[in-house]
């Protein structure tokens, strides 16, 4: 047992489609635990810092601008393995080529707008977590 978090993220198509609580209720009932949740407006800076090893990459404007363009819903999910767990049931970043059963896989048809985020790996969640929580928001182990 290796008990993880993870951070994911509805992200602004995902909310304004109306998918949050689909997206919820998928990793309910796997099992996760959810620490923390909360719907925010990432500000232009705090995109930045969360989403800063893409800073190089010629979409990082444009995935500021996406991820900035609505209120998210964050969460902080925990269970054995969370983060490949949850890696695995978003499926690949394009959703044209995400597996079915997949979200991505199941409502997405693009790269950016790809209905979630979630952490790749303990050192992401570290650098995700400080840009939208704080530890008081996350509930003790239940
Ligand atoms: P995410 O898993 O949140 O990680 C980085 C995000 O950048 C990714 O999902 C997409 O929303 C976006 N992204 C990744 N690759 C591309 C690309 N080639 N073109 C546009 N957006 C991308």
């Amino acid at each position: 047992m290796a008990i993880q978090k993870t951070l994911v993220l509805v992200k602004p198509d995902g909310v304004r489609r109306g998918l949050i609580g689909e997206v919820i209720r998928r990793f309910e009932r796997k099992g996760l635990k959810i620490r923390a949740l909360k719907m925010i407006w990432l500000s232009k800076e705090e995109a930045e810092r969360f989403y800063s090893v893409h800073r190089d990459k010629p979409f990082f404007k444009d995935l500021v601008d996406f991820i900035t363009s609505g209120p998210i819903v964050a969460m902080v999910l925990e269970g054995d393995e969370a983060i490949s767990v949850v890696r695995l049931m978003i499926g690949a970043t394009d959703g044209r080529k995400a597996q079915p059963g997949t979200i991505r896989g199941d409502f997405a048809l693009s790269i950016q707008d790809n209905v979630v985020h979630a952490s790749d790996s303990e050192e992401s969640f570290e650098r995700e977590f400080a840009v939208i929580f704080k530890e008081e928001e996350v509930v003790p182990p239940y």
